[in-house]
């Protein structure tokens, strides 16, 4: 498959193809973290994440859930629809942590009485900022339905992957969703892996996520390749 680079983002580069509607994404081993401000590297993270991704796309779009996946190429590539990218991210959280204990004051770890969707604006050089309905319509990012229905979709998708890391001893804290228009639709997009996702071991609640490389806990690869390992003994 002839490939041209497009664009490198923090985690991923995007090639196109020779199909107009389609690009590889090649999942890096470089990591961030509050935008850009901690720089490293996680060793295999390509591998896993991408992986780890893959699995998570098919599972959903076997219950319904349109995605830009189309297939893994190689050991840390991805064949997806091309998306002209929604600059609004869509967070659901189960369970208090990150940003959101910080904000209200909730201890990390409280459980929340329903699942609590936020949405940010996909602005690097802003620090994606939080921001509401009145902020999309003002800034024009989306239509109130292309809203109506990333948000819908986001508890969709919530719902399923809760009731799945469960099965996996693992609980679903939080996640961030991004979506993009492709011809008439909208389909998820980006990636969803332990980057994108905070997942607690449901006896011990270690941290098997980005939160290990966000605070230097240590044992990063090995958290990401636990994910990866309960997922396809699984599959198996
Ligand atoms: P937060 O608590 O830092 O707001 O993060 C909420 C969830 O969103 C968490 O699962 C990590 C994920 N996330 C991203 O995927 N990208 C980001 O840039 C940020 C800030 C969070
Ligand atoms: N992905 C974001 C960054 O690089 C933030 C994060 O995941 O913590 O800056």
């Amino acid at each position: 498959m002839e490939k041209k680079f497009l664009y490198e983002g923090k985690a991923k580069i995007v090639y196109a193809t020779e199909n107009p509607d389609e690009v590889v994404v090649y999942y890096k081993d470089a990591a961030t973290a509050f935008d850009g401000k901690k720089k490293g590297e996680i060793e295999n993270k390509g591998y896993l994440n991408a992986q780890i991704s893959a699995y998570i796309f098919k599972y959903l779009e076997k219950q319904g859930i349109k995605t830009h996946f189309l297939e893994l190429v190689g050991e840390r590539e991805q064949r997806v629809k091309r998306l002209s990218i929604i600059p609004v991210e869509v967070v659901v959280r189960n369970i208090a942590a990150g940003s959101l204990s910080k904000r209200l004051g909730l201890p990390e770890g409280t459980d929340l009485p329903f699942p609590v969707v936020e949405l940010y604006y996909k602005n690097d050089e802003l620090g994606d900022p939080m921001i509401n309905h009145y902020h999309v319509q003002a800034l024009n990012l989306a239509t109130p339905e292309e809203i109506k229905y990333m948000e819908d979709t986001a508890l969709k998708v919530n719902s399923l992957l809760k009731e799945f890391f469960d099965s996996l001893n693992i609980l679903l804290v939080d996640f961030k969703l991004e979506f993009g228009r492709f011809k008439k639709e909208i389909l998820l997009g980006d990636e969803i892996s332990p980057d994108t996702c905070r997942f607690w071991d449901k006896d011990t609640r270690e941290k098997l996520d980005k939160d290990r490389f966000r605070r230097d806990l240590g044992g990063v690869t090995e958290a990401y390749a636990e994910i990866l390992k309960r997922i396809k003994e699984k599959a198996e």
